[in-house]
C-alpha cells in the first residue's frame, strides 16, 4: 500500500533513509539531525511525500517538492537555530563538515537549473529493489505535478550510485548537467511529469 505521508512520519523516514544510504553525507549527520530535517521539509506546503507501507511500517519513501528554493530558504531562515547545536560537536571533530553543510544548504544554486519542482529522496529497504515499487511511487509524485500545472523535475545523484541513475534513465530522466557536491560528481536529470516512459 502506498499513502501519503506526513511530518509525522519523520522519525521513520529519516531511519530508512540512514539505513538506505549510510555512506551518504546526511546520514552520517546523525538520526536527530534527519528527523529534524524531515520534520521540517515535511512541514513545507510544497512538499509531497509518499510512503510504501508494508506490516505497518514506511519500507520506501519519495519526498518530493515542488519548489526547492522556497523550501531551502525557509528551512534555513526558519530553523537554523535547532540544527545549530546538533552539528557543532561534528564539526569540530571534523571541519569539513561545516563545507559540505553549507552546500547542503545551498545546495539549489550549484546545479544551475531552472526546473523548480525536485525529487529530493527516493530509497526503499533493500529486499524490496528492483520490484516496481520506485516506478510507482515516482508515478505518484508526477501525478501531484501535473495537476498542479508542473510539466517537469529534478533529481540528483551521486555518478557512482549505479543503480539509482539507472533507475532514472530507465524513467526517462534526461542527463541535464553535473556539479560536484561533497567532494563527489553529481548527476542532475530532468524528468518529465507525463506519467510513463519519456
Ligand atoms: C533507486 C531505487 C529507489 C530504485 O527503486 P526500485 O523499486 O528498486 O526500482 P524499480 O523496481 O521501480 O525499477 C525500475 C527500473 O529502474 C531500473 N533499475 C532499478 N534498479 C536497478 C538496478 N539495481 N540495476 C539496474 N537497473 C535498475 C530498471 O530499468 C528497472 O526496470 P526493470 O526492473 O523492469 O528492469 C532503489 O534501488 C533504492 O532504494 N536504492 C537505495 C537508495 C538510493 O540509492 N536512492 C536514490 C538516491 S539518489
Amino acid at each position: 500500500m502506498i499513502r501519503r505521508l506526513t511530518s509525522t512520519d519523520a522519525s521513520e523516514i529519516a531511519s530508512l533513509h540512514i539505513r538506505s544510504l549510510p555512506r551518504d553525507f546526511l546520514p552520517s549527520l546523525g538520526y536527530k539531525f534527519n528527523r529534524i530535517l524531515y520534520e521540517n521539509i515535511l512541514q513545507h506546503t510544497s512538499t509531497q511525500a509518499y510512503g510504501y507501507i508494508q506490516r505497518g511500517r514506511i519500507a520506501g519513501c519519495l519526498v518530493g517538492v515542488s519548489d526547492t528554493n522556497s523550501l531551502f530558504k525557509k528551512i534555513i531562515l526558519g530553523s537554523w537555530y535547532k540544527f545549530i547545536p546538533l552539528l557543532i560537536e561534528k564539526i569540530l571533530r571534523k571541519p569539513a563538515v561545516a563545507i559540505h553543510i553549507f552546500e547542503t544548504a545551498f545546495y539549489s544554486k550549484s546545479s544551475y537549473h531552472q526546473t523548480k519542482a525536485e525529487l529530493l529522496i527516493i530509497c526503499l529497504n533493500s529486499p524490496l529493489r528492483r520490484k516496481g515499487i520506485g516506478r510507482k511511487l515516482v508515478s505518484y509524485f508526477k501525478i501531484h505535478l501535473k495537476q498542479h500545472g508542473i510539466k517537469s523535475f529534478i533529481v540528483s545523484a551521486y555518478t557512482h550510485n549505479i543503480p539509482a541513475n539507472k533507475f532514472y534513465v530507465s524513467l526517462g530522466g534526461k542527463l541535464i548537467n553535473t556539479f560536484i557536491m561533497y567532494n563527489k560528481l553529481w548527476n542532475v536529470y530532468e524528468l518529465t511529469a507525463n506519467n510513463g516512459k519519456k
